[in-house]
């Protein structure tokens, strides 16, 4: 019906960062507050959908009736997805770390005392966003953020082709220092780009779960 137009519909959204440790003690991680992936995940709850959340580590409350499973890399973060599908669609807010630690370390690293500091070898990730989209589970709707400084819609454009998304929504981390409440975002797809103005963001995330909506109809 109309207040619940995703009834019926699985969605699967990450959000927040990832960890990717160095040693016990230390990581590697993107800046990400998560608000902007907890609100849409509110919002496809609200809309009636069953609401898969993978969440790296951040400070947020679940939002009720969103199934929330914790994770803390990236490498973790690509095995519950893949273990959450099949999906109607998926919207990939998280902000995976690119490397991690090629070996962390089982022990804390400890200073020498003498200046000399420890070699850092780097890995790099997954991108769970790429191959999802090359995946035989690969949702029918399949949707990435980015956030970018600079030249924002070409740089989305690029990036939904190389990723083999649906869609991007882009953020202009700019205009809006990340962490805050509002988000200024372009709907970029194959057909166009829609720029939004600047709104809260659960405005932001009511509006892309009407979009979706719409698009699973
Ligand atoms: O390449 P970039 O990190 O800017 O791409 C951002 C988009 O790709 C987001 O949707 C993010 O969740 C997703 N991503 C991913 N796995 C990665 C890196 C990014 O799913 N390792």
């Amino acid at each position: 019906d109309n207040h619940r137009p995703l009834y019926g519909k699985h969605i699967l959204i990450t959000a927040g960062p990832t960890h990717e440790p160095i040693d016990p003690v230390r990581y590697i991680a993107n800046r990400s507050s998560g608000k902007q992936g907890y609100a849409i995940a509110a919002a496809a709850a609200d809309a009636g959908a069953k609401v898969t959340l993978v969440s790296g580590p951040v400070n947020l409350p679940t939002p009720p009736g969103v199934t929330r499973v914790d994770v803390e890399s990236a490498r973790e973060m690509a095995a519950a997805v893949d273990a959450a599908l099949p999906a109607d669609a998926a919207i990939m807010v998280a902000a995976v770390a690119d490397w991690r630690a090629a070996e962390a370390a089982d022990k804390k690293i400890k200073k020498d005392g003498s200046g000399n500091v420890p070699p850092l070898a780097l890995a790099e990730n997954p991108d769970i966003l790429a191959t999802l989209a090359k995946s035989p589970k690969r949702p029918p709707l399949l949707i990435g953020f980015a956030a970018e400084t600079n030249d924002v819609i070409a740089h989305a454009q690029a990036k939904l082709a190389r990723k083999g998304c649906d869609w991007i929504i882009a953020n202009d981390v700019a205009a809006d220092p990340m962490g805050g409440d509002a988000n200024r975002v372009h709907l970029v797809t194959a057909s166009g780009v829609d720029s939004w103005d600047r709104l809260p963001k659960d405005a932001v995330a009511r509006q892309i779960i009407a979009k979706v909506a719409d698009a699973l109809r």
